[in-house]
Order: C-alpha cells, then structure tokens, then sequence
C-alpha cells in the first residue's frame, strides 16, 4: 500500500487525555453502556463519526472571519450558494442547519407520490424520517455487498434488477442513492450504477436523489477504480455524478469539512419554493437556513478543499492502511476498506454471541472499556426494533463502525488503535458477555437507550 503522508501541517492543538481502564468503567456504568452518553473527554480516540468532527483549515477559519450575519441576502449565502451550484451543477440551493433536516424538507414533498423510497441503502436519519412520513424503505443493494471479506470495487451499487421490478410493481415516491452506502461499509457506487439508475427512474417516471454526504470521497473511488476516469479530477468527476440526478440532500458535516451545515439543490423552481416554505417554518430565511453566515462562508470553502487530489488520496489511503493493519491480524472485517471508516464485523469476532445479545454494541462497549477507544454500532440496536407485540427484530449485520474524523487524527493514532483492538481480539474477546436492553426509545433508539451486561 502507497505510504501517503498527512498532505497538512498541525497549526492548533486540542489535549487528548488519558484515561483508566477503571476511569472508563465508572463513565460507561453512568453511561448506561451507551457510548453517546460518555463525555468526550473521557474517550482517547474518537472513531464515534465522521460528522462535523473534521479539523477546519486556516482558509476556513478566515473564511469564517468574514461570514456576514444579516438576516437576508447575507453576502455569505451567495459566496456559498456559488460555490455549490459550481460544485453540484444544480441551479436552486436551499442551505439547512445539516443533513436530516434537508431530507425532512424534501422528503415532505414526495408525500403523496408513493408508498416507497427505494435506496441502495438508507442512513439511520433517512430512514427514520421517511418512516416518519408513512412510507416504506427498500434497500436493494448489490449482491456483491453481501460477499463481506470479497473485494469488489463498487459494493455500493444498487440491485438494478431489483430497482426495476420495485419500479415495475410497486408505487415508488422517489429513489435515493446514499453515496458511499455509509450503513454498508463506507463502500461507493459507480458512475455506471448511477448512470442505470437514472435510466430507469426516467423509463418509470420516478425522481431520483442522491445523498451525497459524502460525494468527494465516492468520486476519488470512481476515479481509482472506473475504467475512463483515471485522468478526470475529482471535481468532474463528482459533477458527472450530480449530472444524472433530480436532486440531492447533502450534510456539509461530512465532505463539506465543517462543523455544521447541510443543503438540498434541486432542478425545479416549484419544488425549490416548496422547500423553501418549509425551510421557513422549521430552520429560518432561505439565505441562512438554520446556519450563520461564517458557517456559510467555512463550507463554500471546504467544499473545495473536499475535492483537491492530495486531500482525497491521503483520506482513502489512511483509511486503507488502518483497514490493513487490522486484517493482517485476522480481525474480521467488511473489505475492502470503506471510505471514511473501517467496519469490524462482530459476529465474526465475537462468535459465542448470538444476536440477540448485540454482539455489535458489547464490542463497541468493549473497545471503549479496554482502550478508550470510541466507535458506533451499526447492527441490530441501531436498525432492530421491539415491536408491539414485544417481538424484537434484528439486523443482518452486526458491525462496529470505527469511523476517522477528517484531518483530525495522524497515523500515529490510527496504529494505537489497531493494536488495541488486535490486543482485545486476542487476549478478551472470547470471554466478553452480550448485552441487553433495559430502556429505549421508540425511533432512532441507538441514540438514547440504556443497556446492561447480560449476567
Ligand atoms: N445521510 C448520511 C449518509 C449520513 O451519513 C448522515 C449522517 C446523514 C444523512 C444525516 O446528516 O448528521 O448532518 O443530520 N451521518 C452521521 C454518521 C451522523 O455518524 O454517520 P446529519
């Protein structure tokens, strides 16, 4: 693997501090062994998301100097509004305060379209809010996805065969490719599937959106991997993405490098209104959405950053060589690597836990008990569900997402980590116990439940 050195220098610095096995105990019996609950300065490395965790850059910061706090036509709104039609191609942008509040906003006007949004995969906030408004969610992703330890280059793709019987047979609102397919390793989707899936959403008379959050680092993999785009830059690339869809809905906290933020653009001017009209009601006058005018002004910025080459190779690379060193000691794996995150497969590393134990939180608690190290269970605590009747549902996967912050951690950090979960793997996992549930809420439970070690 090409050895890519942080493309940066480190200008501020923020402590970390260390913590005891038994410090980290007593924070996860407050906790409720749920690791959203622990105080960040309580966590030594902190893999929990790559969600406006980022580092801004000098030019970001000076660019926030000159944010412009006017409560209409901020002179901020229009730097960014500029630098996201020049990025996506769209004409109407809408900015919101981050992700789920754009696919609330536009997914609200799809309401009476259909019974179904159709996906390669949902995120948590997608699927909750489309359950929200009453409709049903298919994921269909490839088959390759399914093949956990196979490499394939684009594991993010949609089922086309699926896609077109959905289209074929059932009512379909709206299609949405989530790029990458971050609920399924991080992995990315192919100009190719892209190209199909707007065919086919154009032959069945269905709208097509793209959750981009993370739009610069599918396009670096399309770059790497797609026969003919060797020689095209990021940035062409990703505007050959945004070309065949309708519309899409972006969290700047990702590829946007900010801290906050988040935008919908869409080709129609009714359908911009209608958004907009909503965007007054829930997040403020359409040239601040939600935001200030220096978060404005950081994401026009980092937006572009997001695409420079050097940036993009160093990201997938060191989230490469992480992967690497971890699967070089048999830790089981979702391979090949993902873009922002590496994927411990806990049914595989935790093989004694059935389950109905979630095998993904007691790893993810594990980790944090054993080296203070902080991921996110991806699994059935996250996607299960009690029904009424009592009835738990579970996950096909079980995975630990151990997701890298951009810009933020040196590979110094990330070889800590390996060796402490290769470290765990070989001296603990066999004897960790299951976990269980002891209150939860009714949606997006992962956020907020209590859970106990099973005795
Ligand atoms: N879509 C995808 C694919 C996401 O990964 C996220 C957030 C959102 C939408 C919602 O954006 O957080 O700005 O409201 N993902 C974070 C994560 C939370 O940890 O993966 P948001």
């Amino acid at each position: 693997m090409k050895n890519v050195i942080e493309p940066y220098k480190i200008k501020t610095l923020e402590p970390i501090y260390w913590t005891t096995r038994e410090q980290r105990r007593q924070a996860l019996k407050r906790a409720h062994l749920n690791l959203f609950f622990i105080p960040s300065k309580d966590v030594v490395i902190d893999l929990l998301t790559d969600s406006g965790t980022g580092a801004m850059s000098a030019k970001q910061w000076s660019a926030l100097m000159q944010g412009d706090e006017s409560y209409a036509g901020a002179k901020s709104f229009f730097i960014f509004e500029k630098a996201v039609q020049e990025i996506t191609g769209f004409e109407f942008v809408v900015p919101t305060h981050q992700g789920r509040s754009a696919e609330r906003i536009l997914l609200h006007n799809f309401k009476s379209k259909g019974e179904y949004i159709v996906s390669n995969m949902l995120f948590d906030t997608t699927r909750a809010n489309s359950e929200d408004f009453g409709f049903k969610v298919l994921d269909l992703p490839c088959s390759e996805f399914f093949a956990d330890t196979e490499y394939h280059p684009f594991k993010g793709n949609i089922d086309l065969q699926a896609l077109e019987k959905a289209l074929r047979e059932k009512s379909v609102a709206l299609v949405v490719l989530t790029v990458t397919n971050n609920s399924g390793g991080g992995q990315p989707v192919s100009l190719q599937n892209i190209t199909a899936v707007k065919k086919l959403c154009k032959k069945y008379s269905v709208p097509l959106a793209l959750d981009a959050c993370r739009f610069a680092e599918n396009a670096w993999f399309i770059k790497q991997r797609e026969s003919g785009f060797k020689e095209k830059t990021p940035s062409e690339i990703a505007k050959m993405m945004f070309e065949q869809v309708d519309m899409c809905f972006v969290s700047a906290k990702k590829d946007g490098l900010a801290n906050i933020g988040g935008f919908i653009c869409v080709r129609e001017i009714a359908l911009s209104a209608n958004c907009k009209n909503r965007l007054v009601l829930a997040e403020g006058f359409p040239t601040y959405g939600g935001l200030a005018g220096r978060d404005l002004e950081a994401i026009a910025v980092g937006l572009k950053e997001a695409l420079e080459e050097s940036y993009l190779e160093h990201r997938i690379n060191s989230t490469a060589c992480f992967h690497q060193q971890l699967a070089d000691s048999g830790i089981p794996l979702l391979s090949p690597a993902g873009g922002h995150a590496v994927y411990i497969d806990a049914k595989r590393f935790l093989p004694h836990l059935p389950v109905s134990a979630y095998p993904g939180q007691a790893l993810a608690v594990a980790l944090y008990e054993y080296a203070g190290i902080r991921g996110c269970e991806i699994g059935s605590v996250m996607f299960g569900k009690t029904l009424e009747s009592g009835e738990k549902t579970y996950h096909s996967k079980e995975l630990v997402r151990l997701c890298l912050p951009r810009r933020v951690y040196t590979q110094s950090h990330l070889h800590y980590t390996a060796q402490s979960i290769i470290d765990f793997y070989k001296k603990s996992a066999n004897q960790l116990r299951g976990i269980k549930i002891t209150k939860e809420a009714p949606c997006l439970r992962h956020f907020t439940s209590h859970f106990a070690w099973i005795e």
